[in-house]
């Protein structure tokens, strides 16, 4: 049996320079998909998986997402005298208990590897959980949840993966495959960003991660990687000779690229037509969107 996973690090010191201008003064996990910001998404996740401590790695500029975890206690009351009691759960989702939530500054953007290792001194000798929030999983059981109850009979370390078109694998972490097992694979190597044609799998990581606490020692010695960034992926890939080993997860939902601005528009249309009170008038719009753009063809 494997120590619980109670611990979560959420990287969201990045720039977000795909989103910019937006992200010149919006962090973009306060981006929202239809009425709630993608870290809100990020953290029901990992709460559903039963992470109790919430590691927030920022950087400056990043404010409103500390303010957006802090307790409203004027609109709360102002929405309990209205009655509005729906409303009122949905903004009490957001609270987050005191003391469970940490932030630590990621003072140069030197990589995912590099977020992750500034959180070190929080961790303690247990294993624990990396989120990114722009990646956003739907999914019937969360992905995180899905990846814990196969880690209590793996141990080692673990990486969501999901099967990704050849000619895309250099933009992600992939998986040199050990053994297939169907939802589990044991891996033998990991590379980032391989050049193209040279990936040894379309398998891709995504953004979820469960990590024994040798990857905090392993990147407090590395050195950076592809795109000159201190990288997660190197500090994981040193682990798969050893006996406790590297293992992928393939997930079962549907993974939206929120970071890109085509995935933040899917997942954007996806989210608001999974929504009963949204539903009808959304489909209905696309359908005459779309008949309208093919008349006029
Ligand atoms: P991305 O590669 O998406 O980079 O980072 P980014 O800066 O957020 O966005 P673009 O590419 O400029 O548009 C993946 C995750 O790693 C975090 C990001 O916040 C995001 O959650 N990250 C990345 C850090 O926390 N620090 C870094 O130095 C780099």
């Amino acid at each position: 049996m494997q120590r619980k996973v109670t611990k979560a690090i959420f990287p969201v010191a990045g720039m977000g320079t795909r989103f910019l201008p937006a992200t010149k003064s919006v962090p973009k996990e306060i981006m929202t998909l239809v009425d709630r910001p993608l870290i809100q998404y990020a953290i029901d996740e990992a709460r559903e998986a039963g992470i109790k401590e919430f590691i927030f790695v920022t950087s400056r500029g990043k404010s409103a997402l500390e303010d957006y975890f802090d307790h409203a206690p004027q609109l709360e009351q102002t929405l309990r005298e209205k009655g509005k009691t729906k409303l009122l759960e949905e903004l009490e989702r957001s609270n987050m208990e005191s003391g469970s939530i940490a932030y630590i500054r990621q003072h140069k953007a030197l990589g995912l590897g590099h977020a992750v290792a500034c959180a070190s001194r929080l961790m303690a000798d247990e294993p624990f959980a990396v989120i990114l929030p722009d990646d956003v999983i739907a999914g019937e059981v969360g992905c995180l949840k899905q990846m814990v109850d196969a880690y209590a009979d793996t141990g080692g370390c673990m990486v969501a993966a999901m099967e990704v078109p050849h000619d895309k694998a250099s933009s992600y972490g992939v998986l040199d495959v050990k053994e297939d097992m169907g939802s589990l694979v044991s891996v033998k190597g990991m590379v980032e960003k391989p050049a193209p044609g040279t990936a040894p799998s379309n398998l891709a990581v995504i953004g979820r991660y469960i990590l024994t606490p040798q990857i905090l020692k392993n990147l407090a010695s590395q050195q950076s990687g592809a795109g000159g960034e201190i990288q997660l992926t190197d500090a994981i890939a040193t682990e798969v000779a050893k006996d406790a080993g590297v293992y992928g997860y393939r997930f079962q939902g549907q993974r939206y690229d929120c970071g890109s601005k085509a995935g933040f528009l899917q997942a954007t249309v996806a989210f608001g037509l999974a929504r009963d009170d949204l539903q009808d008038e959304l489909s209905n719009y696309l359908e005459e969107l779309i008949a309208s753009r093919r008349a006029a063809q």
